[in-house]
């Protein structure tokens, strides 16, 4: 059917907001809960080191902002905001803390009950990552993490209780966070430690193809369970351009880009494209399939492409190819400008991605992931982050002419609508969201709340849908 021409955002657009459970909830060992890996990083999971944080008498990953016990606070906030959707995950380790227990843990299904009634009470859906860079530590040590098979009816035991206990809540669901980052950081993503010797790109491939088996035997499980849910897939897919014209250049960047796009080439394709088949060959990879595998794959795709896009980077003619939590890293580009952080901003990239997804895959997409890590100063009260504000307006600016380009684009959920811990780099610092949360990097701090001046704009936004992105007078350029 040919699909007319629009320039607004859909009337049920969802607006929101995403973060993580291990990068807000804190309450790292209450109710149950069991050993996760990020909780086990040192300075974030960029250093990922599990066994090093045992004897750590201060991590800032395992408080955090106190979401656990501050989620009524947090969520009346998001309310005010307007948001209609709010991404976080469920804490693997919470449900079953080891990976392995015969029976979940109550108090931890309770727990995430009472979270997604609060988000509900305001007609907040919830859209919940299975597995966030969360995996309990367990499976890593016993197992070596997704190399092993076992993984999987494992995972299937975890979804299959979740789906059934909160089937009337959550009808918006993702498998696996950025799974393509299993090129790049196989470390955090598969719990993919490297042992001595070991062919690394065989482990990585192996483990993907176990969470590409894992990933259709959640969409089944979800379609049988709570037949009106959608269950989305989710990859990191900031993007990157050639330096320059040269066409080796060229090349190389668009080798570098098919190496992600892999992931979702097969979550939504439904089988291996013939390109891998050459890298494999040129690193020894040998995937042990079992029977069936490849029509689970074929029969059992995700429904929508759910995405991270926080900026872009260049490559250069034999460049390394390296990443983290924001995507690829190459070169700067001389045209664009560099947050606090080193991380380019790019809105029309923004479009560029959006456009380049709809074209590949057809699916309707969700940036899950958006947003702006910057140092904020706190003046009597209040925080004047302007950078933010302009940050955000040029990338709805870039989503509002994806629409008019013609992508199907079902909402868009800022990262960090409250500060929180970074991901990469476990830094408090780094602040991406719209509501402050008064606590630094050495968990000093009385975890006060207080809306910054983004709040009201985000606000605005959301309450016109889309309609009123006007920047505020003074940040007019
Ligand atoms: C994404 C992750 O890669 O990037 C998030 O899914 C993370 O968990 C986000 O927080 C931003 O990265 P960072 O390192 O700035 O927190």
């Amino acid at each position: 059917m040919r699909k007319a021409y629009t320039e607004k955002f859909p009337e049920n657009f969802l607006w929101g907001g995403a973060a993580a459970a291990n990068q807000i909830e804190g309450g790292w060992d209450e109710g149950g809960k069991g050993r996760d890996f990020t909780s086990y990083c040192v300075n974030g999971i960029m250093d990922w080191n599990p066994m090093k944080a045992k004897s750590m008498n201060y991590h800032p990953g395992r408080d955090s902002i106190d979401f656990y016990h501050r989620y009524k606070e947090d969520i009346k906030l998001f309310a005010e905001m307007g948001f209609k959707v709010f991404r976080t995950s469920i804490h693997w380790t919470r449900i079953f803390p080891t990976g392995e227990e015969a029976e979940p843990n109550e108090a931890g299904l309770d727990f995430y009950d009472r979270l997604f009634d609060e988000l509900l009470k305001y007609n907040i859906q919830p859209l919940i990552t299975i597995s966030h860079y969360e995996m309990p530590v367990t499976l890593v040590e016993k197992y070596g993490g997704w190399r092993s098979r076992k993984l999987i009816p494992l995972f299937e035991k975890y979804c299959e209780t979740i789906f059934n206990r909160y089937k009337d809540k959550v009808k918006l669901w993702l498998t696996f966070n950025e799974l393509n980052n299993m090129r790049r950081n196989p470390e955090y993503v598969g719990g993919i430690i490297p042992k001595p010797g070991e062919n690394k790109m065989q482990a990585i491939y192996q483990a993907s193809h176990h969470m590409f088996v894992a990933n259709s035997k959640a969409i089944k499980l979800c379609h049988e369970i709570i037949p009106d849910a959608k269950i989305g897939a989710m990859c990191s897919l900031s993007n990157i351009y050639p330096h320059n014209c040269d066409p080796v250049a060229v090349f190389e960047t668009q080798d570098c880009r098919r190496r992600s796009l892999f992931y979702p080439d097969v979550m939504f394709k439904g089988y291996y494209p013939t390109y891998i088949n050459r890298l494999w060959k040129e690193h020894d990879v040998d995937v042990k399939m079992e029977e069936g595998d490849l029509e689970l794959i074929a029969r059992y795709r995700n429904e929508f492409l759910a995405f991270s896009y926080y900026r872009t980077t260049t490559h250069e003619v034999g460049q390394p190819y390296f990443g983290d939590t924001g995507g690829d890293f190459g070169s700067p580009n001389p045209f664009l400008e560099t947050s606090d952080w080193g991380w380019q901003i790019d809105p029309l990239g923004f479009r560029f991605t959006l456009n380049e997804l709809w074209d590949r895959y057809q699916v309707p997409l969700f940036p899950v992931e958006n947003g702006l890590g910057a140092k904020d100063i706190v003046e009597d009260g209040k925080i004047h982050d302007e950078y933010r504000i302009s940050y955000l307006h040029d990338h709805l600016v870039a989503l509002k002419e994806a629409i008019k380009d013609g992508v199907e684009i079902m909402g868009y959920a800022y990262w960090g609508p409250i500060d929180m811990l970074s991901a990469g780099t476990f830094e408090m610092a780094k602040r991406y969201g719209f509501i402050y949360v008064d606590k630094d990097n050495e968990g000093n701090g009385t975890l006060q709340r207080l809306k910054k001046d983004s709040f009201d704009y985000y606000k605005q936004v959301i309450e016109s849908n889309g309609e009123q992105l006007e920047l505020p007078e003074k940040l007019l350029r």
